[in-house]
């Protein structure tokens, strides 16, 4: 039997309007293999790992080497998840020849099927050159983190008549660059539902209500590995930091009493 084949960026972009897409954010191998053994479709290694791996306050100082090496780390415990890796902060804005050389690099280097960036019109001439040299691009629209400083903070987007046709002008531009499918971040509900019925592409939302073709969460968050970080958007599954806590005192407790290892952990 052969190894089980990932779900392609056609096949994503063929659940338009159908089956519900499921992604999650990713960063290592322990938890690739987890997640590749539930019926998830797509995995993405975002530059949250900025966040929620390095302890930094935004994604902006990620840097390129960062997600490469982060993604061949996921690469290696997928077999069946379509694999996206994050194009961090001015990894395609400087330049499109620049763009697609970094694009580049997370599919050979990092073993990415796809490549995800940030931005609508201003973006769509970089996606337009990725796309043309054969690799799928995923666009990311509304709060779109890279340009926190821009919004002044992390804010709801989207938000007024002017601001939607805006947000709806840009995804027809990186619809009109060739991305097969994009995530839609924190915008209002009723906007996320226009997008998603006027353009031909799957939407992936987050903080983007149940109008988007499929959801996506950033692994740390839904597992509940953050006590402080409670986002409206955000429903945690699990509350894995006071597992963890309890798990690491019992193991402190018991080294200091002597009572691990026991026999049967010893040879
Ligand atoms: O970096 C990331 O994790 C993301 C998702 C939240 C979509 O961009």
């Amino acid at each position: 039997m052969g190894a089980a084949k990932a779900l392609t960026a056609p096949e994503i972009m063929a659940r338009k309007g159908g089956a519900r897409l499921v992604m999650v954010t990713c960063y290592d191998a322990t938890f690739a293999r987890l997640i590749d053994a539930v019926d998830m479709d797509i995995v993405l290694v975002g530059d949250s790992l900025g966040m929620v791996v390095q302890g930094h306050d935004s994604t902006l100082p990620v840097t390129l080497d960062d997600v490469v090496y982060h993604t061949r780390c996921v690469a290696r415990g997928l077999a069946r998840t379509h694999l996206v890796a994050d194009m961090p902060f001015l990894t395609y804005q400087v330049n499109d020849d620049e763009a697609l050389r970094n694009a580049g690099r997370l599919v050979v280097d990092g073993g990415a099927h796809a490549v995800k960036l940030e931005g609508g019109e201003r973006s769509a001439p970089a996606i337009r050159r990725i796309v043309d040299a054969g690799i799928p691009v995923m666009g990311h629209l509304g709060l779109t983190p890279q340009s926190v400083h821009q919004f002044g903070g992390f804010k709801v987007q989207g938000r007024g008549e002017a601001a939607a046709e805006q947000l709806l002008a840009d995804a027809r531009a990186i619809v009109d660059a060739g991305c097969y499918c994009m995530v839609l971040e924190s915008i209002p509900a009723p906007l996320a539902a226009r997008v998603t019925a006027e353009i031909p592409i799957p939407t992936i939302g987050i903080g983007a209500s149940a109008h988007c073709d499929g959801q996506v969460l950033v692994l740390h968050d839904l597992l509940g590995l953050d006590d402080g970080f409670e986002p409206k958007f955000l429903k945690k599954y699990d509350r894995l930091s006071g597992r963890v806590r309890d798990a690491l005192s019992v193991y402190s407790r018991e080294v200091r009493e002597g009572t691990f290892p026991d026999d049967a952990h010893s040879f």
